[in-house]
């Protein structure tokens, strides 16, 4: 993503502070593997994009978003306030440019040109963030105090339920609902494993949720709980950890 947080417009994306990030057109060295939808029998392409080398972010700003419409976080942390829908766009938004200016993978599958499932991830390792004061300050200015004191406070909670060990982080990982249930996400994670354990100083892969339902989902995959937290009334937080 260059990042448009700010809406569907052009003119919004104008103002978004991170855009000027120039994604490299061609040299992409993607390496794209064949999966194929268990349910639909579609077939999907699945490519690894850095960011630097091509990602074309816009795509999957909106599946992220259908998927994570309904998520606990978010709609805790944007309240019932404002046109939820672009709100979210704004939210999710930083959060992917947050990944795209570290220069972090963001795995996508593919249902012909559309996107049909996202994972963004953190690698170890790395320094944090390099600034983002300027998209912060952006985000919240349209999203507003009480949202960030909400943000501020999933944080708190969620900052240690985190693996102590070095592991690739999945930030965000989701599968717009016409495409859930196929398979996407395993395999969207499945490949998060294979990066753990190519990379030299990945011990394994944490995540977190906050949908009770998706507690199962994570253990099928193998991974066990490391920490459990309440952020707010009927909000909380699992950690996970999954072992290279
Ligand atoms: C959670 C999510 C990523 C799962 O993706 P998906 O593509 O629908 O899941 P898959 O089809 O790959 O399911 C993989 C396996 O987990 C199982 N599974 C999926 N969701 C499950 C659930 N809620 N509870 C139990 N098992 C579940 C499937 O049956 C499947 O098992 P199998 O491979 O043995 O048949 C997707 O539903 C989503 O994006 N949800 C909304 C956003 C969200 O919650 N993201 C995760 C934030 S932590």
């Amino acid at each position: 993503m260059t990042a448009t947080a700010g809406g569907d417009g052009a003119s919004d994306r104008s103002h978004w502070p991170v855009r000027r990030i120039t994604l490299q057109e061609e040299g992409d060295p993607a390496v794209a593997r064949r999966a194929k939808s268990s349910a639909g029998g579609a077939h999907l392409r699945m490519t690894d994009r850095q960011p630097h080398a091509g990602v074309p972010a816009d795509d999957v700003l909106g599946p992220l978003c259908e998927a994570f419409a309904d998520y606990p976080v978010m709609r805790y942390v944007l309240g019932a306030e404002g046109d939820y829908r672009e709100r979210l766009r704004t939210l999710v938004g930083f959060f992917l440019t947050a990944r795209v200016v570290r220069k972090d993978p963001i795995l996508a599958t593919y249902d012909g040109d559309e996107v049909s499932g996202v994972a963004i991830c953190t690698l170890p390792g790395l320094p944090g963030p390099p600034d983002l004061d300027e998209a912060r300050e952006w985000t919240w200015a349209r999203l507003g105090s009480d949202a960030r004191a909400r943000y501020d406070q999933w944080i708190h909670i969620w900052g240690p339920l985190n693996a102590a060990e070095p592991n690739f982080h999945v930030n965000m990982l989701g599968v717009p609902p016409r495409y859930q249930g196929r398979g996407l996400g395993r395999t969207l994670l499945e490949r998060v494993h294979a990066m753990s354990r190519e990379h030299p100083d990945s011990r394994g892969v944490s995540l977190t949720t906050e949908s009770a339902g998706n507690v199962p989902f994570y253990e099928r995959l193998g991974y066990r709980i490391v920490g459990h937290g309440r952020i707010g009334p009927g909000l909380e937080s699992w950690g996970f950890f999954r072992p290279d």
